[in-house]
């Protein structure tokens, strides 16, 4: 963890004011506290102030302490432990804060603060050239079971590669940041495990809305025997069937779907599923097939992002040794 110090006098504003619709805010938040209490009110209070600066300043520290009657240490001493607080000016469209400790460190953080060197300054805490962006290295954001992951202002960005990681980045400057969704980036449900449940697996299966207004007297629905897949419920949007991609019966020999960056092991199942199993299948999906597995994905256009069509033309062209000769890189 880095030492965490004010920014040097050069770029502190000599004041601070909450703008008025702030200053009613934070009047009305202190007085939410029992009386004696109001100090609680101190992280709400300097997480507006750095709403509206963008940052924390010195000023905005000793202001809130002044207004909450506490000595100027004690708020010092919570703006400078806590990284949510930004104590410099950080990117106006994305302070990446990347999680180092150990479970996503082993899961490929380093790997990801590569990227943020490369796409927005090689020194942490140093906005790039437009100051649009910039990051740091943080301690566990509490969130390792969907490691490795990135905080981006109050959002976080889970199971990531570097290559989802890097698209991020250039969404948010693209000034594209409220497109892109936040949590898990690998197409599970939150954190349930990759390979579908492994407990309550006796549960009820999610039946569509026709189902639950059927008359009573339908038979009693069985349990389901199987882990249920959130993304291919029935209560999902499926597009018209007419566009669904090709199926064929599973072959002897069945492609490594996961070698395509963005299939993990429980998309290549629901692949599968769907009688998915070479990647010449994948190369040859139009635009119409590839819309309908990305809303039965959940995908938001993933597939067309992280370009599905020509990583399995070149996997089916050659392999990974060919994937490496274009993409100039392994596959994962
Ligand atoms: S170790 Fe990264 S979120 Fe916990």
């Amino acid at each position: 963890m880095s030492v965490r110090r004010l920014a040097e006098d050069s770029v502190q504003p000599p004041e601070f004011r909450f703008n008025p619709e702030n200053a009613a805010w934070a009047e009305a938040t202190i007085l939410k506290y029992p009386e004696g209490r109001q100090q609680s009110a101190i992280i709400p209070l300097m997480m507006r102030a750095q709403e509206q600066e963008g940052w924390v300043t010195q000023r905005a520290i000793e202001m809130i302490a002044d207004m909450l009657g506490m000595p100027y240490i004690r708020a010092l001493e919570v703006a400078t432990f806590y990284t949510q607080f930004q104590l410099k000016p950080v990117g106006t469209r994305a302070h990446v804060q990347v999680c180092g400790t150990t479970p996503c460190m082993l899961r490929g953080s380093e790997d990801l603060i590569k990227v943020c060197k490369s796409r927005i300054n090689a020194q942490p805490l140093e906005p790039n050239e437009a100051g649009t962006l910039s990051w740091e290295e943080v301690e566990c954001q509490g969130a390792c079971v969907n490691a490795p992951m990135v905080m981006i202002f109050k959002d976080a960005y889970e199971d990531l590669t570097p290559e989802q990681l890097a698209d991020i980045i250039d969404r948010f400057e693209a000034g594209d940041g409220d497109k892109v969704t936040p949590g898990p980036q690998n197409g599970r449900h939150l954190s349930v495990p990759l390979t579908g449940l492994t407990t309550l697996t006796d549960e009820l299966p999610v039946h569509s809305t026709a189902e639950r207004q059927a008359p009573a007297q339908k038979a009693p629905v069985k349990a389901s025997p199987a882990p249920t897949v959130p993304a291919a419920s029935a209560d999902a949007a499926v597009p018209a069937d007419r566009n669904r991609p090709q199926a064929m019966e599973k072959p002897e020999q069945i492609d490594d779907l996961k070698l395509i960056s963005g299939v993990g092991p429980k998309i290549e199942a629901i692949l599968h599923s769907l009688g998915i199993f070479k990647w010449d299948q994948i190369s040859k999906w139009k635009k119409a097939e590839r819309e309908w597995m990305d809303g039965h994905l959940k995908f938001k256009g993933r597939i067309d992002r992280e370009d599905w069509v020509k990583q399995a033309k070149t996997l089916a062209k050659g392999g990974v040794e060919e994937y490496v000769r274009v993409f100039g890189k392994k596959p994962r």
